[in-house]
């Protein structure tokens, strides 16, 4: 007998089957490089690290390690991290920063306090601090962004510390900087106003109304002491049920539209049906609440001045649903391992991403190491997850001009968004040089597409860059690598780049335009 899921599931099955039996799949791509979206903003290939699990402890800080620095810093993480040209590293959380008090992250590390941490229950020892981040930052080549804490924290906490980091004045919050062997500011210029606080899980969760008017004064405190900073509010990361997600983002911009640059949101998605297609929609989600949010941020700035611009900082993404529920406790917690179906939801992810660039003006996937991430560590070494895979490509490769792209693909009835096409493709162009991602959908075929330029010429070959496994349920481990990129040469004719996507792909196309 199957039960109601498994025969809804041969239901939406069957018309894949189908489709399998009616010969090639086909499908057009037109590129045209004056059709543009936006510029793709570099920050979109951000990242995060929390003090969770093994992400900063055993992950990015392992004191003692044979494999860590002088500092403590895991050089084969941060390597592997280099190599994900990673552009903004948001700290120190995530749910952990609505109790964290950075005050007691400062000094020499032995004397400073260790603490119960309520929001993953384990001991926090504090031994990674705003010097160890900021540090860390400036070795990776990558902005800093520091998120304060609205839960118990108070508006002269989160003031002081913008003062600590980035006064060249002469005070008490800066003489204690160069007291703990920092003479000159950094230049810290993102800071985030709370975490989640729509979220009933934060230390210190708010009403949209409380939230917004304790986060204002924070702001206005923290732009006084730096005019230079740019702020980023909580908005949406609570999307269950019944949950009145636009409201909250309307009110709080309401309080906050004159002072803040960004609102923030978050979004987790998972598999937990074991259903491959309806998974591989997931981004179509995004899209969706790209477009609610982006028509809610111009509802609150009509009647703003122009030059007073919001954008959306997607800073918390990914694939999370395994290492969830209540045994989130401890230390080894989060520890998603990923497979190539992820891989390719993630690719989607970043599709969107620069579809929507002219508002997407930053994304920071969660996390960067052992904490829902794309690198994982044990004490001797790590491995590259699946999902590392379309990030790199994507973060080293697809820049400048976001294209809108005309895509024609064969679609399938998808159980949440409708029709879904097959192809899911996005476009960058810098320099003559066109970078088209495409994700093919179908678990079994390819699909054979013609790409064709509408205003300019294919000069020379085309590198290709794959991602790809024999099994959609692929997972890399120690010393298996069973999902990674592979690269050939492709040639085009004149306007046309006649290409096969094979089943369950990530593709990256490569090519000079003249
Ligand atoms: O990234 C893991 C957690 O997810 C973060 O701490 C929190 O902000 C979100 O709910
Ligand atoms: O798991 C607790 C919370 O639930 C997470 O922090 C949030 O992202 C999710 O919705």
């Amino acid at each position: 007998m199957l039960t109601r899921r498994e025969f809804t599931t041969a239901l939406i099955a069957a018309p894949y089957a189908l489709r399998a039996q009616q010969g090639p799949l086909r499908a057009r791509i037109k590129v045209d490089t004056e059709r543009a979206i936006g510029d793709i903003d570099p920050l979109i290939y951000g990242n995060f690290i929390e003090h969770l699990g093994r992400c900063i402890d055993g992950g990015v800080f392992e004191e003692g390690s044979k494999l860590s620095d002088a500092n403590g810093y895991r050089l084969d993480v941060l390597e592997a991290a280099k190599k994900l040209n990673v552009t903004i590293l948001r700290w120190p959380g995530g749910n952990f920063v609505s109790n964290y008090h950075w005050k007691d992250g400062i000094g020499p590390r032995d004397r400073r306090p260790r603490r119960l941490e309520m929001a993953w229950g384990t001991v926090e020892t504090n031994r990674f601090g705003t010097h160890e981040f900021l540090q860390y930052a400036e070795t990776m080549g990558t902005e800093p962004y520091i998120c304060v804490n609205l839960g118990t924290g108070t508006w002269t906490d989160a003031q002081q510390w913008v003062e600590y980091v980035s006064s060249s004045q002469d005070t008490a919050m800066t003489r204690l900087r160069k007291q703990n062997g920092r003479q000159e500011p950094w230049k810290v210029t993102y800071w985030g106003l709370g975490n989640e606080m729509d979220g009933p899980w934060q230390m210190g969760h708010r009403s949209a109304d409380d939230y917004g008017k304790y986060a204002l004064e924070a702001a206005k405190l923290m732009k006084w002491t730096d005019p230079k900073i740019k702020l980023i509010a909580a908005g949406s990361s609570h999307f269950g049920q019944g949950i009145d997600w636009i409201g909250w983002n309307r009110t709080v911009l309401e309080h906050l539209k004159r002072h803040i640059d960004y609102l923030a949101i978050h979004r987790y998605v998972g598999n937990p049906d074991n259903d491959y297609y309806d998974f591989l929609t997931s981004s179509m989600d995004l899209d969706e609440r790209i477009r609610t949010t982006e028509g809610v941020i111009n509802a609150a700035m009509s009647g703003e001045p122009r030059s007073r611009r919001i954008y959306i900082a997607w800073d918390e993404w990914n694939v999370w649903y395994r290492a969830r529920g209540p045994q989130q406790r401890g230390r080894r917690i989060l520890e998603e391992r990923y497979n190539l179906e992820d891989a390719l939801v993630v690719a989607t992810f970043l599709n969107s991403f620069v579809n929507h660039a002219h508002i997407i003006k930053m994304a920071n996937m969660a996390q960067l190491v052992n904490v829902i991430a794309p690198m994982f560590t044990n004490d001797t070494g790590m491995f590259l997850q699946t999902i590392y895979y379309p990030l790199a490509l994507f973060a080293n490769n697809t820049k400048g001009r976001a294209l809108k792209l005309f895509v024609d693909s064969p679609t399938y009835e998808s159980r949440r968004f409708g029709p879904a096409p097959y192809l899911d493709a996005s476009a960058g162009y810098e320099d003559g040089m066109l970078v088209l991602n495409v994700v093919n959908r179908h678990r079994d075929q390819e699909v054979e597409t013609e790409i064709l330029t509408q205003d300019k010429q294919f000069a020379g070959p085309v590198d290709v860059s794959e991602v790809n496994g024999a099994d959609i349920k692929d997972e890399n481990d120690f010393g298996s690598t069973k999902v990674q990129t592979a690269t050939r040469s492709a040639r085009a004719d004149n306007r046309t780049l006649r290409y096969k996507f094979p089943p369950h792909s990530y593709t990256m196309l490569k090519a000079k335009l003249t």
